[in-house]
């Protein structure tokens, strides 16, 4: 398959410190080396110097005005297939939507030069913002199943009473055919800046590295509407929050799980899965790495793991034609399915497994076999899961959080309620993004490696599926 994407490796700043002799305390211990000369006024001054200096590449030139929380309501697409939130861009500001994706690190939107696959998609023009800037580099983005490709800019962009200026966005002219499905523009990669096909830090990260977040956290709820069949093509999605998690959306303590590999997809390690009451062996080691992904629809994972799983379920088979590496189960089969990924275990509730009901007695699960790509993780655990905890992607220190969610949250369920329209709020704090290589030094390039971004990739094979059967 195809891949553009590049590697980029994130290489930490050695420390710079002061080596001050140590003075132990409460005894005297005789120096039998030479301690350290007194700096002098001038070496303070270049330590300083080179200090602020690091810093402020590290965390890009402006430092926010003010910590601050923000909340984005959600759109729940045709029946739990997508969620989307609102940003603004640009001056004058004009809102759009994006796919909040928590698989991926790059932020694009179709613009106003992509006429196929486009079709009645709002699409941003560069030529409208004031402060819209760009040196006309290509940006090329893949997927499983789909890419989108264009030039990169920059411009400010705003959500949730957050402002970056000179955030770096793709403007895709070409978009591969049901890759966004109106009124999705484009997506919002929320996973860390080592695997931004870009190489520029994403929104979410420019904000939390500045210390604009009261709280480095960004907490998801998903409404659940695939077992409704009243539901419309568009209902409330619930909610994402920057900087705080909305604590009447879940009840006891949010179970945090440090992350198996450094920051790159968020990636927990599989380590318990039951059906039916029954253990089902998960594989240990990388194979048992799991990107955890609002983008993706579903839960994909090895064949074989889930020929396994399948096997506890009397009458399940693997499907046939367009369900090729899906599994058939009889609908009569309530399925009672629950995973671990090192903590608690978190039951899957039976509509979120019954994708959707083939024949009278032939329904199909929503797990199915994936093979990813060498540098992805070989599972992908997406709102099948999403759906059934409050979930919370942690910067500092990295890890991902689940916690039960509360009555209030489990009430937005199902209901036909009005779907919110933009909620890009106010701004209350600004930073300035680092850019492309602002902060050089930091990132390297490595040619010649690639990583499969899974992000909307089973979205979008997932959309392409779901509009064969709805
Ligand atoms: C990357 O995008 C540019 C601009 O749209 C396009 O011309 C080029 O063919 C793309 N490259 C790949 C490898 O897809
Ligand atoms: C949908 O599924 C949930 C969880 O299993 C259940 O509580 C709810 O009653 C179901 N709704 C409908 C309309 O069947
Ligand atoms: C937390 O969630 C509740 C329920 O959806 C909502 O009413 C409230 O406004 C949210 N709080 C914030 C600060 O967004
Ligand atoms: C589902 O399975 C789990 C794990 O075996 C068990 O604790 C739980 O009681 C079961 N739930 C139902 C509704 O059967
Ligand atoms: C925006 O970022 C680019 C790339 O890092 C940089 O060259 C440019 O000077 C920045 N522009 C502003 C106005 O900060």
């Amino acid at each position: 398959m195809p891949t553009s994407l590049a590697l980029f490796l994130a290489v930490s700043f050695p420390a710079f410190t002061l080596s001050h002799p140590t003075v132990p305390s409460g005894q005297s211990v005789p120096l039998h080396h030479r301690s350290r000369p007194q700096r002098t006024p001038e070496e303070w001054g270049l330590w300083a110097k080179a200090h602020r200096e690091r810093l402020t590449a590290k965390y890009g030139a402006g430092q926010p005005e003010k910590r601050s929380t923000g909340t984005n309501l959600i759109t729940n697409q045709n029946s739990d297939a997508s969620f989307f939130g609102s940003l603004a861009i640009g001056t004058p500001p004009v809102s759009y939507n994006v796919i909040l994706d928590t698989g991926s690190a790059d932020l694009w939107l179709a613009d106003s030069n992509c006429v196929t696959n486009c079709d009645e998609v709002a699409t941003f023009n560069p030529s409208q913002s004031s402060t819209f800037t760009t040196n006309n580099a290509a940006f090329n983005i893949s997927y499983g199943s789909g890419k989108a490709s264009g030039t990169i800019g920059a411009d400010n962009i705003q959500m949730a009473g957050f402002s970056v200026s000179n955030q770096t966005l793709g403007l895709c002219d070409t978009v591969s055919d049901g890759l966004l499905t109106a009124p999705i523009s484009g997506l919002l990669g929320l996973a860390f800046k080592t695997i931004a096909s870009s190489g520029a830090t994403p929104f979410w990260e420019a904000l939390v590295s500045a210390g604009a977040w009261d709280s480095p956290v960004m907490g998801f709820q998903l409404t659940r509407f695939i077992n409704d069949t009243t539901a419309r093509s568009l209902e409330p999605g619930g909610s994402f929050s920057m900087g705080f998690v909305n604590t009447t959306l879940f009840t006891g303590d949010i179970e945090y799980l440090e992350l198996a590999t450094d920051p790159s997809y968020w990636i927990l390690p599989l380590t318990a899965m039951t059906v039916q009451g029954n253990s089902v062996q998960v594989p240990t080691g990388v194979a048992a790495y799991s990107a955890i992904d609002t983008g993706t629809t579903l839960v994909g994972g090895p064949a074989e793991y889930m020929t396994s799983m399948y096997s506890q379920i009397p009458g399940a088979a693997p499907g046939t034609g367009n369900f090729d590496g899906y599994y058939t189960y009889p609908c009569d089969t309530t399925v009672n399915l629950t995973v671990s990924f090192g903590g608690k275990s978190w039951p899957i509730s039976e509509a979120d497994f019954r994708m959707t009901q083939l024949t009278q007695n032939q329904c199909i699960g929503a797990f199915f076999n994936l093979q990813t790509g060498r540098s992805a993780p070989d599972w992908i655990f997406g709102d099948t899961l999403l759906k059934n905890v409050y979930s919370v992607f942690r910067y500092d220190p990295p890890s991902v959080g689940f916690a039960q969610l509360s009555n209030v949250a489990l009430a937005m369920n199902g209901v036909n309620a009005p779907v919110p329209s933009a909620t890009v709020g106010s701004v209350a704090t600004t930073v300035t993004a680092t850019g492309r290589s602002g902060n050089s030094g930091v990132s390297m390039h490595m040619p010649g490696s690639s990583v499969v971004s899974m992000a909307v990739a089973w979205t979008v094979g997932l959309l392409a599926g779901l509009s064969i059967l709805l």
